[in-house]
């Protein structure tokens, strides 16, 4: 429960925080805020830089495991993204999550002028079309607690995605005439199968929604069509667009039918792992919250709700225990029970996934870059080839770059550009390239030998490295390994740079290699988390 008040006020606080700050904010002993967040480094969902603490990549395995489990960016996105390209407009997928809604799926056609959500957003039910929808399917219940957050919240300010009302909307006056228009559309939502939104968010939003069914009946999500005014009245836009959402919610409705995936097992850790943190951090690995988050990783794909059993099982966890963080979780709104069965609840997103969410390939990497280049003395740089302009992939970029921590080291410039063939992360690249390309022009100074630049990219291949010596400037020596997407592509190389200074290659080789190596693998598996349900942008 602690460690989850912290993941909470790290995320509110926009994904840094002071460690002090943290320790205000939830309430918890300064000493038990640092045992808190040692663990919860240990699992790859924060970083503490300094006196901050920082949300890290890992973290989005808990949002991942949600999403898998759910099965529908899986199934439903493929749809929404071929929508989305049909209309041309924004195409998104929400799940109903108490008294709102809360994003899953995005295809963005966002043009200037509006803002877009991100997985993970959650928003009031009032404040969209899809809330509507949900709201059709309201027990008293429901709205008992909608009309109280509303009373205690008439500006949402709890809701950081979506701009807060003005003070006339967040008047009694205003707050009832919401409450009115509200009811109001989601009699219409029920009575028509579609909701519009007229600029419930911000002037110029519109957008249309309509209801997933599963085959019992139940709604599991709504699509939207996002547009507009200056594309789309929201009078017109019903006219415009609901044909084809009808028709994609119809294969939506057919792909849930599909047979269930085969279950895979995403993220898990052995109870091995956690016996070994504990006996390698001792105090500073706080167990229960390794195996209180090891239950929501239990879920995934093809493992949408699991028995006691099932938890236990995929857990490593005794029963007991399992059941006792079952309770937590539950308690807290991160999983949901019933008929003995358990699953994951959209809640588990709010842990810092929308905050993550937008991490580029340069953002996640640098604080490898910065361990590396601690551990080496060395300048770390992490390049790609560049994708534009006429000498697309024949020239390398470095996107970002810690230097080494001395007076005299090797200074490369984010943004700079050199000729792939004479650096090593550019031959790194240029070898990983599924089909060699024309060999280009070489440099004065690049020695490739008498064979040329294919038998030295084969040797690169070979090695799995490329060691560039004094080619493009004298003096300068460079190791670089490839870095892989979860695709296996190599989509960037992680470089060292260092002056020669007199060693042989085989002593830079030798020092360097091993920690250019798990550089690369640690910043291979924070692709393979970020990269699950978004593109991971590179620059
Ligand atoms: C969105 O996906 O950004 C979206 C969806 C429904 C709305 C408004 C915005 O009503």
């Amino acid at each position: 429960m602690r460690a989850l008040a912290v993941l909470r006020a790290l995320t509110a606080a926009g994904g840094r925080a002071a460690v002090s700050d943290l320790v205000r904010a939830t309430g918890l002993a300064r000493a038990t805020a640092d045992r808190l967040l040692s663990t919860l480094a240990r699992l790859g969902h924060v970083r503490v830089e300094g006196r901050d603490a920082v949300l890290a990549p890992g973290l989005l395995e808990l949002g991942n495991a949600y999403l898998a489990a759910t099965g529908l960016p899986d199934r439903l996105g493929p749809l929404a993204d071929r929508l989305a390209d049909t209309l041309d407009e924004s195409v998104s997928l929400a799940v109903p999550d108490g008294d709102g809604m809360r994003f899953v799926h995005q295809a963005t056609r966002r043009r200037a002028m509006s803002l877009a959500f991100r997985i993970g957003d959650l928003l009031p039910a009032e404040r969209g079309a899809p809330g509507a929808l949900f709201a059709a399917d309201w027990e008293p219940a429901d709205w008992r607690r909608w009309r109280a957050r509303r009373a205690a919240d008439p500006a949402d300010a709890g809701f950081p995605a979506v701009p807060p009302r003005g003070p006339e909307d967040a008047a009694p006056a205003g707050a009832r005439r919401i409450a009115a228009d509200f009811t109001a559309r989601v009699a219409a939502a029920r009575a028509a199968g579609w909701s519009p939104d007229d600029q419930l968010i911000e002037p110029g939003l519109v957008a249309v929604a309509m209801p997933v069914r599963d085959p019992a009946g139940g709604t599991v999500c709504a699509v939207s069509v996002v547009s507009h005014t200056s594309r789309h009245t929201a009078a017109a836009l019903p006219d415009a667009v609901l044909c084809r959402l009808r028709d994609t919610v119809a294969a939506m409705e057919e792909a849930l039918t599909a047979p269930s995936p085969a279950a895979a097992a995403d993220a898990r850790r052995p109870a091995a792992w956690r016996r070994a943190s504990k006996q390698q951090l001792g105090p500073g690995f706080v167990e229960s919250v390794a195996r209180g988050l090891a239950v929501l990783t239990a879920f995934g794909t093809g493992r949408a709700a699991l028995t006691l059993s099932a938890v236990a099982e995929a857990t490593g966890l005794p029963r007991a225990t399992a059941r006792r963080a079952l309770i937590t979780l539950e308690h807290l709104g991160y999983t949901t029970a019933r008929d003995g069965l358990f699953r994951p609840a959209p809640k588990v997103l709010d842990l810092g996934f929308a905050q993550l969410c937008g991490l580029t390939l340069p953002a996640l990497a640098r604080p490898h870059l910065a361990a590396l280049a601690e551990r080496v003395q060395d300048s770390a740089s992490l390049a790609v080839l560049t994708a534009d302009g006429a000498d697309a992939g024949q020239t390398v970029q470095y996107v970002t770059g810690v230097p080494a921590a001395r007076i005299m080291s090797v200074t490369i410039s984010p943004g700079s550009r050199a000729p792939a063939h004479a650096t090593a992360p550019g031959r790194v690249l240029l070898a990983a390239r599924p089909a060699a390309g024309p060999a280009a022009p070489l440099a004065d100074r690049a020695a490739t030998g008498p064979a040329g630049l294919p038998a030295l990219l084969d040797e690169v291949r070979a090695d799995g490295h490329a060691l560039v010596d004094d080619e493009l400037e004298a003096g300068l020596r460079s190791v670089a390994v490839a870095v892989h997407d979860r695709t296996g592509r190599a989509v960037a190389a992680v470089g060292v740079s260092t002056h020669a200074g007199g060693r042989p290659p085989t002593a830079t080789r030798a020092a360097v290699l091993p920690a250019l190596r798990e550089t690369a693998a640690a910043i291979e598996a924070d692709l393979r988390v970020a990269g699950r349900y978004l593109p991971v942008p590179v620059p």
